[in-house]
């Protein structure tokens, strides 16, 4: 199954009853293997999360921490870009030049980077005197 019908069946069991904005990703981690995320929202608003978080989430409780693709889908008039916590997640665990598709439940479909998401991100060099 390709990424983007995994991101896409995944958002049908998106929990989204304040926002009615459902979000699926999937992500392919270095074995090959793919995991699924959809939105978590909550009566407490913050307590939310978002379809990335629990696509990593998947991925690392299998046992990986390298992503080496990722698909984001939702029903919006133009593709939706991670949010900047997201942005932070993936980078945690994939490298600068990893594909991430965001696609519309219409079909359109834009590619970026998880480099190109997140330019100066925070890295672990940034504790080095610590
Ligand atoms: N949301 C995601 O799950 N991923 C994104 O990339 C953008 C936003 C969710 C969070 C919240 O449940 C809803 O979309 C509206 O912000």
């Amino acid at each position: 199954m390709s990424l983007i019908s995994a991101a896409s069946e995944v958002r049908e069991n998106a929990y989204a009853p304040y926002s009615r904005f459902k979000v699926g990703a999937a992500i392919r981690g270095g074995s090959g293997a793919v995991y699924r995320g959809c939105n978590v929202e909550n009566v407490a608003f913050p307590e939310g999360t978002c379809a990335e978080a629990g696509a990593i989430a998947a991925m690392v409780a299998a046992g990986e921490t390298e992503i080496i693709e990722v698909c984001v889908i939702a029903d919006s008039p133009a593709p939706v870009p991670p949010c900047g916590g997201c942005r932070q997640k993936l980078a945690e665990f994939g490298r600068h030049d990893v594909p991430v598709t965001l696609a519309t439940v219409d079909g359109q479909q834009t590619t970026t980077t998880i480099g190109d998401l997140l330019p100066g991100r925070f890295d672990a060099s940034h504790m080095d005197r610590a």
